[in-house]
This record gives C-alpha cells, structure tokens and sequence, in this order.
C-alpha cells in the first residue's frame, strides 16, 4: 500500500482569501511527489514533494523563507531514510533555491549527516548548487512589520517574550514544509524550512535535528511542523516512530505526539505528519491550521485541507 502525505506547515492562516491558495499548493506538492512514488521511489518522492512546496513563495521554506532578527534567511533541512537509517540534513544554509536537495546529497555523498552554515553553502557550491536569492518581497515587508512590533514592545532579548510574541502575532510562525512516504518497500521522511520569523541569528530549529523535527525507521516516519524548541525538547518525530513501533498506527501515533506536545508546552505549538510501513496516514495538530494533502493507493484525487 503505497502512500505520501505532505504538510505547509502549522499555525494560523490569519488570510481566509489565502486558505484556496495553500491548499493548491500542498495539493500540487503531493502530486509531484505521487509521480515518483508511481515510478517506485519513496525518496524521490519525498525530494519531489519537498522541492514543490520549496518553490512555492506561499510556504516558509526555500523561496518565501522568513528572516531572521537581522534580516537574513538561514534556511534548514533533512531527508532520512527508514530501511537504511541514512540521514542528512543542513542548517543555517543561505544561497540555495532547495536546501533539501543538498540535505539528500549530504546524505549520500558525505560520511556525515549535519552541515551547518558557512560550510553548507560551500558544500552546495562544491556540488553544483548555483547562487539562489530565496528573499520575496512579501517576506521582507512582513520582517519589518514584525521587526517594528517587536521593537515597539521592548521584546527582543529572550525567547521566552518571542514565543509569548508568536501567540499574539501568529503569522510569526509560518512553518515548515514536510513530506513522508512509503513505496512499499521503504519510509522515507523530510523537511524543509526557513525557521520562525524572527529568530536569532545562528538559531536552528527542529526540522533539521534528526529525530527532533525529522525521522524516518523501519516501522514508520514522521515531519514536525511549529515551535522547534518544543520538537527538539522532545524529540517528537523519534518518539512518534516509537509510538508505532509499540503498536499504535500513524494515526494513532501522530494524536499521542501532539497530545504530548500539549501536555508540555501547551496548545498552538505543534502539528506532525506520518506515514507508517503499512501504508496508513497520519496528521495531527494544535494549531488552528495545518495545510496538508495526501493520497493513498486506490484514491483518484489527493485529500487536502488546512
Ligand atoms: N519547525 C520549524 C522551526 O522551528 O524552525
């Protein structure tokens, strides 16, 4: 029973006009990825639904990525591989239309699985990767927006104010974009983002922390969505494969993962998307929205919603 689910990421569409829009685009993503899936390659499904939603402007990862607190974009990314345990995985990177085409080449062409910074864009030049300008205008009057509230309110030393600032103004987390799919044979899972609007300079979320925001095995695989300080905390995409390993499904498995990261951090911080060796889906989230579109074998049209 083959499968792929994709996110464009949890929090609060604030833009109701803006709802049909991000449905299309996780729609199209999911398409892309159901091609390679019929040509029998969960990884480049997975690469393909990512890239999709990367290119697309309405989604913070890749073009459309959001700035950071001095108004650069320092994007992070991963692959994993559920059979193999390979991984790879970039953070901080700048300079690149799809940080998670350079994760995958991480992955197969180093012995390691992490690059940061500095030397990620390096790495990228290396392998061909050209200069990409991912900044749109839209996000840059969005930081200045943001950046003036923020001043406005003296908030800007500690996190702990950012993240009081995120419920205030939800539009500071637009998260993440993620793809998992199984072909059969495989699980494999990814995500991409460019962070939370905001952020310190050098911060690096969850999405490229293996196990934290990003996490594929033998039994199932799952991409976080949200607040990455609360994914890392609790290693939520490992603990959600652990959950199937002890026999929940990915549905089952995605609701015990977002029940926790209530429990811990309260509502408004996470969503998660799994798929599972047997072919079933799995979402969930504590946030108003999360965009996600999946199909399934036997389904004709992908479903999606927010
Ligand atoms: N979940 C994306 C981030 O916090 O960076």
């Amino acid at each position: 029973m083959v499968a792929i689910i994709v996110h464009g990421g949890a929090g609060t569409i604030r833009k109701e006009e803006r709802i049909p829009k991000v449905i299309e685009g996780v729609r199209e993503a999911v398409l892309a990825g159901w091609g390679e899936l019929k040509r029998g390659s969960a990884l480049d499904a997975v690469e393909e639904a990512v890239k999709a939603l990367e290119d697309n402007p309405l989604f913070n990862a890749g073009t459309g990525s959001v700035l950071t607190l001095d108004g650069r974009v320092e994007m992070d990314a991963a692959i994993m591989r559920g059979k193999t345990l390979e991984a790879g995985a970039v953070a901080g990177i700048w300079g690149v239309k799809n940080p998670i085409s350079v994760a995958r080449k991480v992955m197969e062409k180093t012995d390691h699985v992490l690059l940061i910074g500095d030397g990620a864009v390096k790495f990228a030049r290396l392998l061909g990767f050209p200069e990409y300008d991912p900044v749109t205008e839209e996000r840059l009057r969005q930081w200045e927006e943001l950046r003036k509230k923020l001043l406005e309110k003296g908030e800007t030393r500690y996190w702990k104010k950012l993240n009081e600032l995120i419920r205030e103004y939800p539009e500071l987390l637009r998260s993440t974009v993620g793809a998992v799919a199984f072909d059969g044979d495989e699980v494999v899972a990814g995500t991409s983002t460019g962070g939370v609007f905001l952020k310190v300079f050098g911060r690096v979320g969850d999405t490229p922390i293996i196990g934290g925001g990003t996490y594929a095995n033998e039994v199932a695989g799952a991409s976080c969505t949200g607040l990455g300080e609360v994914a890392i905390k609790l290693a939520l995409a490992k603990s959600a494969t652990d959950f199937v390993r002890l026999g929940m499904d990915a549905q089952g498995a995605s609701d015990a993962a977002i029940s926790l990261a209530t429990r811990y951090f309260g509502k408004d911080t996470m969503g998660i998307i799994m798929v599972d060796s047997k072919g079933n889906i799995g979402l969930a989230k504590n946030t108003r929205h999360m965009s996600h579109a999946f199909m399934r074998e036997g389904m004709k049209e992908p479903e999606a919603g927010v």
